[in-house]
């Protein structure tokens, strides 16, 4: 029999669509097995601020649509030291909350996983993140709806760079992960595409764009990771423009806009598949786990294992893919 009577769930690090949906299946999943359940506003700064609410089904009523995380989110360093920890615990014991749901990056899971270490508490993470590089898992939630965003805005981009025979870098985000911009270069034709996890000579990238002009290329699209190491795509332009003139050329940096939004069908299954996962878990035994999709199934990787043992792998399919497809 399992122990737990009361979960607590929140989101951490930065937001990403699916996030309320995996809150609201979270809420859902742990009354229907007749748990109580608590929301912990903004990550782990609400443990510490004692910012802990009771929730039940109608406190997640309507917001399977909405971007964002009605918990709030945050990063806080306070967390990471002991005093922090402490503090949170007590707030958490004072909760009478038995174990946690953390949605969020690989931070929160670094995080979650110490907290359980030290104090007992079973804890289970769900990958939340634009960034989609989590191991343990083919997709993260909020990549799907992100990329889709990502595409809207190349599509509109290609009209109008197309108008004007224009050369265009945009700049998608991931600062230390290429996922988007890979994904996102493939589906929007991208020319080239540039990540944090490669190094892309400026030369070998010139070369490319001459060759796209003589074979009548009249428009071009880059995609360039903000984590890219040669900067960000300001400075690529300016390099690229130095040596190659041929294009009139323009930035356009999409930043936050990624985040947002409505998450798409794909993040809201994946949501709503996700947080029941994670409460069935924990009624099961299951502590310091990272629940996952991984071809259409879920499944569950320790933690320990996911931010440990294993390098993030890139699909390295798609990198050649787009240089076989942008000729
Ligand atoms: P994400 O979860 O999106 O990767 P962050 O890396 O900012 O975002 O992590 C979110 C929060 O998790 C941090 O602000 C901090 O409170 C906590 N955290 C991250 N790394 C650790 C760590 N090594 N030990 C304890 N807490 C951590
Ligand atoms: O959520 C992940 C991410 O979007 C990264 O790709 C990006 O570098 C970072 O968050 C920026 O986050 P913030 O502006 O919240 O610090």
């Amino acid at each position: 029999m399992s122990e737990i009577k009361k979960i607590g769930v929140f989101t951490s690090g930065g937001d990403a669509p699916g996030m309320n949906a995996c809150i609201r299946s979270v809420v859902r999943s742990s009354i229907y097995m007749g748990l109580e359940v608590a929301g912990i506003y903004q990550g782990y700064r609400g443990m510490l601020e004692n910012n802990i609410t009771d929730m039940n089904s109608r406190s997640v009523s309507n917001i399977i649509h909405l971007g964002g995380t009605i918990l709030k989110t945050a990063r806080c360093n306070e967390f990471k030291t002991d005093e922090g920890m402490e503090l949170a615990y007590q707030n958490i014991k004072a909760a009478n909350i038995d174990a946690l749901i953390a949605i969020g990056g690989d931070g929160t899971a670094k995080g979650a996983e110490k907290f359980s270490i030290k104090y007992g508490i079973p804890v289970i993470c769900i990958p939340g993140t634009i960034d989609n590089d989590l191991y343990g898992t083919d997709f993260t939630l909020g990549f799907d709806t992100a990329n889709n965003t990502v595409i809207q805005a190349i599509d509109k981009i290609r009209d109008t760079a197309n108008s004007h025979d224009r050369l265009f870098f945009i700049e998608v985000m991931g600062r230390d992960s290429g996922c988007i911009a890979l994904r996102s270069g493939i589906a929007g034709g991208a020319e080239a595409i540039l990540l944090p996890e490669r190094d892309t000579a400026i030369d070998d990238l010139i070369s490319k764009l001459e060759k796209g002009a003589q074979n009548k290329k009249s428009s071009s699209i880059v995609i360039v990771a903000e984590g890219d190491k040669n900067g960000g795509a300001y400075d690529v332009a300016k390099r690229v423009k130095e040596k190659f003139n041929y294009y009139d050329t323009k930035v356009t940096i999409l930043g936050h806009l990624q985040r947002g939004g409505s998450p798409s069908s794909t993040d809201r299954v994946l949501a709503c598949r996700f947080g029941y996962a994670a409460v069935k878990a924990l009624l099961a035994g299951e502590t310091r786990q990272i629940v996952g999709i991984r071809g259409n199934t879920i499944k569950l990787t320790s933690l320990y294992e996911a931010l440990n043992l294993h390098e993030f792998k890139l699909e390295e399919d798609l990198l050649e893919l787009t240089h076989i497809l942008s000729i």
